[in-house]
């Protein structure tokens, strides 16, 4: 049965107050315009769960297309239709989005002087999606601001942390809802109900995942391996028997486990040293998945998630990298390499390809190296330039260079810091070269 109440104080209580203002103005605009406004999905999941989103989802009863276009004029947003899916996207100058879809309300005409009945549009859109989770609404006419609206039990599985299908064909409709399922566990530790597993396991038995394209199923393996607890999710995946559907290769053994934990360790430790530079994370794991691999396992598996040129030619760039790195990086370690050495082998390869070794790397003294160059090294910059060597009366030409790699290869020894130390560095170099520094 639908209950209903009213949320409205928790609207106020969690939500920003430029956001609460936006809800109540779309609902007022959709009463002038004579349509009710709910606010739906992920957004009104993650306020109950007191998880900050912005992605707010609007659903219309009514001409959704035309509703948005009056709010994104009210609000001086960028407006962005699809007529055909009668969606929107508003874009506000604040730069948060709004999406807007329509519940097209719908009227059937008995015949003998029945009356018309009116399907709730609303319900019907809602129905059509993937878990109850995600099903529930919050209306946004000023009359009813605040209601809850929960058609399909969402608040109490919510409460008990259960992931469930609202009907038996929701896998077989888009597959792609298993991995979604298995996402929310990791990221909410909830547990998906126990008939919902039954149809995900018997939607592998039809072998549903072969029909899907490669893409869809790796934008979703994208979104796993950025969200939280990545790797307990792939191992669902692979104990459900979904890895080894997509494709056999992908199904990992006990130890590739290790291995991927370790890589959630250090993707972990990367993130919170809060870098500007974010390595794309699914790239690291995927690493980790085809590690061991030879060159043909990995173009079977990059082909059938069809990944674009540049992303396998960056795979494969990457793993003929991280051979020879390997190789300098112990010689490295056995002969005491310096500084600036460390920092000529790891600087040619990309960030994904670092933190993938940083994790694979069993001997503890060599990872200490690679975070060193991570934290430290990849950020030691030259405070002097060529204007500095010119004014020391140097002509320029080929000496430039090799004086400025100098100075940079003495900073990352740590034997010269400041500016000043560096410009005596350059007078040095500069000396030993055989050039005459004004003094
Ligand atoms: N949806 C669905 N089936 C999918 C993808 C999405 O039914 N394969 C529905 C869900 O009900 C979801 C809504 O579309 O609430 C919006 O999708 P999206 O923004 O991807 O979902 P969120 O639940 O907000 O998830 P996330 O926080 O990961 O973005």
């Amino acid at each position: 049965k639908r209950q209903e109440k009213n949320i409205q104080h928790l609207l106020r209580e969690r939500l920003p107050a430029d956001m609460l203002e936006l809800l109540r103005l779309a609902g007022r605009t959709g009463r002038e315009m004579g349509m009710d406004v709910y606010a739906v999905g992920g957004f009104v999941r993650d306020m109950l769960l007191g998880i900050p989103n912005d992605d707010i989802d609007l659903v219309v009863e009514g001409d959704g297309v035309a509703f948005a276009q009056t709010l994104g004029e009210r609000l001086g947003a960028r407006i962005r239709p699809h007529l055909k899916f009668r969606t929107a996207v508003l874009i506000l100058p604040s730069g948060q989005k709004v999406d807007v879809a329509t519940a097209r309300l719908e009227y059937y005409e008995y015949p003998a002087a029945l009356p018309v009945v009116e399907l709730s549009s609303l319900k019907m859109d809602l129905y059509r999606r993937d878990f109850s989770i995600n099903t529930l609404a919050v209306h946004l006419s000023p009359a009813h601001f605040g209601r809850l609206v929960d058609f399909f039990g969402g608040q109490q599985d919510l409460k008990d942390g259960v992931i469930r299908a609202l009907h038996s064909l929701s896998f077989v409709e888009d597959p792609t809802r298993i991995i979604r399922a298995i996402r929310f566990e990791g990221r909410f530790q909830f547990r998906i109900g126990a008939q919902t597993e039954r149809l995900i396991k018997n939607a592998v038995r039809l072998n549903i995942f072969q029909r899907l394209s490669g893409a869809r199923i790796r934008h979703e393996l994208r979104l796993l391996a950025e969200d939280a607890a990545p790797v307990a999710g792939l191992v669902r995946m692979r104990d459900l028997g979904l890895l080894q559907a997509i494709h056999p290769l992908l199904h990992f053994p006990p130890s590739k486990e290790r291995l991927l934990e370790e890589i959630e360790r250090v993707v972990t430790w990367y993130r919170l040293l809060y870098r500007e530079e974010a390595p794309d994370v699914w790239i690291v794991y995927f690493l980790g998945l085809v590690s061991g691999f030879d060159a043909t396992s990995v173009d079977l598996l990059t082909s059938r998630l069809q990944f674009v040129p540049r992303r396998t030619e960056l795979v494969e760039s990457t793993r003929r990298q991280l051979r020879f790195m390997a190789m300098q990086l112990a010689q490295w370690g056995r002969t005491n390499g310096s500084s600036a050495e460390l920092y000529d082998i790891l600087s040619p390869v990309p960030l994904e390809g670092l933190l993938y070794a940083m994790a694979k790397q069993r001997k503890q003294e060599l990872k200490k190296a690679i975070s060193r160059f991570l934290t430290t090294l990849q950020d030691v910059h030259v405070a002097i330039s060529g204007a500095d060597i010119k004014a020391m009366g140097v002509a320029p030409g080929p000496s430039f260079s090799i004086i400025l790699e100098a100075v940079k290869r003495a900073v990352l020894n740590g034997r010269v810091k400041t500016r000043e130390e560096q410009l005596e560095h350059a007078a040095r170099v500069i000396r030993s070269l055989g050039e005459r520094p004004v003094s």
